[in-house]
């Protein structure tokens, strides 16, 4: 007897068949001389009964378990009016069970499956295949192959080819940390494993294949957050003779088609925004453009005021002095404003002053705020004219450098949209474009915002002479404030890859050690090109509105980059590390 069905596939055009299902006990109840045995497959789950007409079977149908593995023979009935279960796909239906076989038994599992949020993530991630049971994980699995499926079909039907790049390489500087892999063959030497596929898929333009996409895994060794996992899947794109309109309108119509199939939402066209822009307005480069809050400069007015707090950033032209006004803000309590001091003290501000608007009719006396003295009458009513205060808003702001302010204010944009669900829409696609070549490192140097093969918009002549302030050919792909995809134009002359790693600090010698065959690549006729990766795991987070890219991975790892499941990373005995000619030492010397 083979299976002839899912158990969650069952309806009520089957009543009357005789039907064989396999699956997990999902649940057993015991009322009374019946057996009701909630029987769960990937597809589902459908109620069987037995009773004690044929004994045998009652019997072993009484000795199942949770999570024991059965087959069932049974005819599909209809159930009475008064017993069917809405909130099954299969409520309607129940199986007579007639012939029950246990394949398979089970340990009491280490949770319940529907107590999986009482349990911790630890317990779940230890247990994963257990926990992969679960419903909520079999859809979120399900749902990403099959967007994974559509957007192979949409690439290869638009002319791309799937190309395998290799996972143990050279490294590649996305600017996290590399996981290396000891070489036994080359005593003392080590492969990489990429951050991303981005010089072979640069290589591969120069071999002529014009049009690559790869779903590829990337791996990267840096400080790991919700949206951040050490192993992360990439959907690459690349493509020669074309410009960042091509890449941008290619990759903007098949999210679109994937939100359309998968979510029946229609997406209009994606709105661009200058990286300048984003970060004035919103204090991001991944502006939530959900939430209706914008940041305002109003370093001008308290240039000259008393108090240092406030007037020396005003005065630095490396500070930014901005506010952010919140319409219906004045029910915040006291205790929320202490709250969000501390949130911003997360991105180094030092404070957060605020102003209350409870009767702008009654001019300074309708204001309320602890820093009005300090600011004066005068200056308060301005920041009030020129943020169009109306009475109930709240007025934050903020005074510190630059990034520091932007980084505050824009995380606090997003809390206090979040907290007070100021949405005004479900999704909000965009793209940032116009981003600068290079930001400032601690120690006063240039390091590359995107990566150093990214194109800049101006000559190599123009760059030599200014390229603090030079803007490169990047655009980022941003959804509901999370960063789904960057990609650029590259440089495909070697004159500028080499002025731009000059500019990076790299010597000729360090060049040519570590992209030298890129350099050289350059040589022998590279294309025009350009490309994109996507972050499939945080577009799947999103679709199935998950919080962490861990439930939407099979196997993530946790926070400190360990797998709980197989207890990875682990020890190797002193035999492997010698043959690798590599011996241990402690921590501290
Ligand atoms: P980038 O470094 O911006 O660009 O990465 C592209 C996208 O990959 C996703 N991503 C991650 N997802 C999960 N965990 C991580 N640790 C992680 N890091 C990145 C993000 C991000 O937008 N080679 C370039 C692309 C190119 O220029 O074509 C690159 O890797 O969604
Ligand atoms: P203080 O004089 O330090 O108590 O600050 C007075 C008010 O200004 C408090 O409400 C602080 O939260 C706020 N404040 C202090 N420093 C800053 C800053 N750099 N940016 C914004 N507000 C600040």
């Amino acid at each position: 007897m083979d299976r002839s069905i899912y158990c969650g596939l069952v309806t009520s055009a089957d009543i009357n068949k005789e039907i064989v299902l396999t699956g997990w006990v999902d649940r057993r109840r015991d009322h009374g001389g019946v057996i009701f045995l909630d029987l769960r497959d990937r597809e589902g789950v459908v109620q069987v009964v037995f009773d004690s007409d044929a004994k045998h079977y009652f019997e072993l149908a009484d000795s199942v378990r949770s999570e024991y593995v059965i087959k069932v023979k049974g005819n599909v009935r209809a159930r009475s009016e008064a017993t069917i279960n809405d909130t099954m796909g299969t409520g309607e239906i129940e199986v007579y069970g007639i012939e029950l076989d246990i394949l398979n038994t089970a340990q009491t599992p280490p949770f319940q499956l529907d107590d999986h949020v009482t349990v911790g993530e630890d317990v779940r991630l230890k247990y994963r295949y257990m926990d992969l049971r679960r419903t909520e994980m079999q859809n979120s699995l399900r749902f990403r192959s099959k967007v994974t499926s559509s957007i192979r079909n949409y690439l290869v039907d638009d002319g791309f080819l799937d190309i395998e790049t290799p996972i143990m390489t050279r490294a590649t500087p996305e600017g996290a940390r590399d996981y290396l892999i000891p070489s036994r063959t080359h005593a003392g030497q080590f492969f990489a494993m990429p951050q991303s596929p981005q010089l072979f898929k640069q290589m591969l333009m120069v071999s002529g294949f014009d049009r690559y996409y790869q779903i590829a895994k990337c791996f990267r060794d840096e400080d790991l957050r919700a949206d951040r996992q050490p192993e992360f899947t990439q959907i690459d794109i690349e493509a020669s003779f074309i410009d960042e309109d091509d890449i941008m309108s290619t990759t903007e119509t098949m999210v679109t088609q994937l939100f359309a199939e998968h979510m029946d939402v229609e997406f209009s066209s994606f709105p661009r925004m200058t990286y300048k822009e984003a970060m004035a307005r919103f204090g991001s480069d991944k502006p939530d453009l959900r939430i209706p809050l914008e940041l305002v400069e109003i370093k001008d007015l308290l240039k000259d005021i008393e108090f240092k707090v406030f007037a020396g950033p005003a005065n630095d032209p490396n500070c930014r002095v901005a506010a952010l006004k919140v319409p219906g803000g004045v029910e915040i309590s006291r205790k929320q404003i202490d709250d969000y001091t501390k949130f911003v003290g997360i991105y180094g501000a030092k404070g957060l002053a605020w102003i209350k608007v409870n009767a702008l009719e009654n001019g300074i006396e309708g204001l309320q705020s602890p820093i009005i003295k300090f600011l004066g009458d005068e200056v308060t009513l301005a920041i009030m004219s020129r943020l169009d205060a109306k009475n109930g808003d709240i007025v934050f702001f903020g005074a510190d450098k630059s990034s520091v302010v932007s980084e505050a204010l824009g995380a606090l944009r997003c809390k206090v949209g979040e907290d007070l669900n100021l949405y005004t829409c479900d999704w909000a696609p965009m793209w940032v474009i116009d981003f600068p070549m290079f930001e400032k490192t601690e120690s006063g140097g240039l390091t590359p915002l995107h990566h150093p093969f990214t194109a800049p918009s101006c000559s190599v002549d123009a760059l030599k002479l200014d390229p603090a302030n030079a803007l490169s050919r990047a655009y980022d792909m941003v959804l509901n404030g999370v960063e789904l995809g960057g990609g650029s134009i590259r440089i495909h002359d070697q004159d500028m890859q080499a002025v731009v790693f000059d500019i990076l600090g790299i010597g000729a010698e360090e060049q040519r050690e570590k992209f030298g065959f890129l350099l050289d690549a350059l040589k022998f006729g590279a294309p025009p090109h350009g490309g994109v990766a996507f972050g499939l795991d945080r577009l799947i987070m999103l679709m199935v509105g998950a919080d962490s890219i861990r439930d939407v991975i099979a196997f993530p790892k946790t926070q400190s980059a360990a797998c709980l499941l197989t207890d990875a990373p682990g020890r190797v005995d002193s035999a492997q590390l010698r043959e690798l000619n590599i011996r241990l030492r402690s921590k501290d010397d």
